[in-house]
């Protein structure tokens, strides 16, 4: 597959269960190393990138909103929203990191480590921890899966934000109403694009998704 994004642009991938979204984003992260092909992120080949660099990379320019490997256990939630600056040898006011745990209503909770917290808050936290360092490129897998409504589209706000800011999203999802939400839906199938659709609606992309069940039955 061949996909490129630009800054402000927000993406979105879907495609039936095994066709290869969150192997794609951890490829595209950096996380997963690809076997052939060429992957570059702001500028630098990841492939062929030193380890300084791919850490350097991760930790200024890179956002991360995986279900998986996201929180430091021993970490409150305002402690890991301030870990990147840390890592680079700054700190970050107080104030800032707690406005922006406020901003996905995370605020009350910020001295709670993730194992005080369910699912969908460590979610909010790790969306915070993406935000506030304002990253060059933002991966989110799924990251309104374990949310309610209200609260989902609170970090709906906060990813168009990021976006119009500058960051470039790609995010995984199977709700079409939050497909709905992004400029570019990517449909795979079998590890390939097998359509894009700009400018969809909720509407347009349940009906895709809906032939998508039938053809599967
Ligand atoms: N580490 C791995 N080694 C070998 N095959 C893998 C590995 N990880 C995933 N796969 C396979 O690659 C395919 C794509 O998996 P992937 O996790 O990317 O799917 P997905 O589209 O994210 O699905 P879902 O919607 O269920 O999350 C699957 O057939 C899976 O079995
Ligand atoms: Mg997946």
């Amino acid at each position: 597959m061949s996909l490129t994004l630009d800054a402000r642009e927000w993406v979105a991938v879907m495609g039936p269960s095994g066709s290869g979204k969150s192997t794609v984003l951890l490829c595209a992260a950096g996380l997963l190393q690809a076997q052939s092909g060429s992957v570059v992120l702001d500028g630098v080949d990841v492939l062929n990138a030193s380890e300084q660099q791919l850490t350097a990379l991760r930790r200024d320019r890179l956002g991360f909103i995986f279900q998986e490997f996201n929180l430091v256990p021993a970490l409150t939630a305002e402690q890991n929203v301030g870990l990147p600056a840390r890592f680079s040898g700054s700190r970050r006011p107080r104030e800032e990191v707690l406005d922006v745990l406020g901003r996905v209503g995370m605020r009350e909770k910020a001295g709670s480590r993730p194992d005080q917290l369910s699912g969908g808050q460590r979610q909010r936290v790790a969306i915070a921890r993406a935000l506030v360092s304002r990253p060059a490129v933002v991966f989110a897998d799924e990251p309104t899966g374990s949310l309610d409504v209200r609260s989902g589209d609170q970090i709906l706000d906060e990813l168009q934000s990021l976006a119009d800011e500058g960051s470039a999203v790609l995010m995984v999802t199977h709700d079409p109403r939050v497909a709905a939400r992004t400029d570019r839906v990517i449909w795979l199938r079998d590890g390939r694009i097998e359509e894009e659709m700009v400018a969809a609606s909720a509407e347009q992309i349940a009906a895709r998704l809906a032939g998508l069940e039938d053809a599967a039955a």
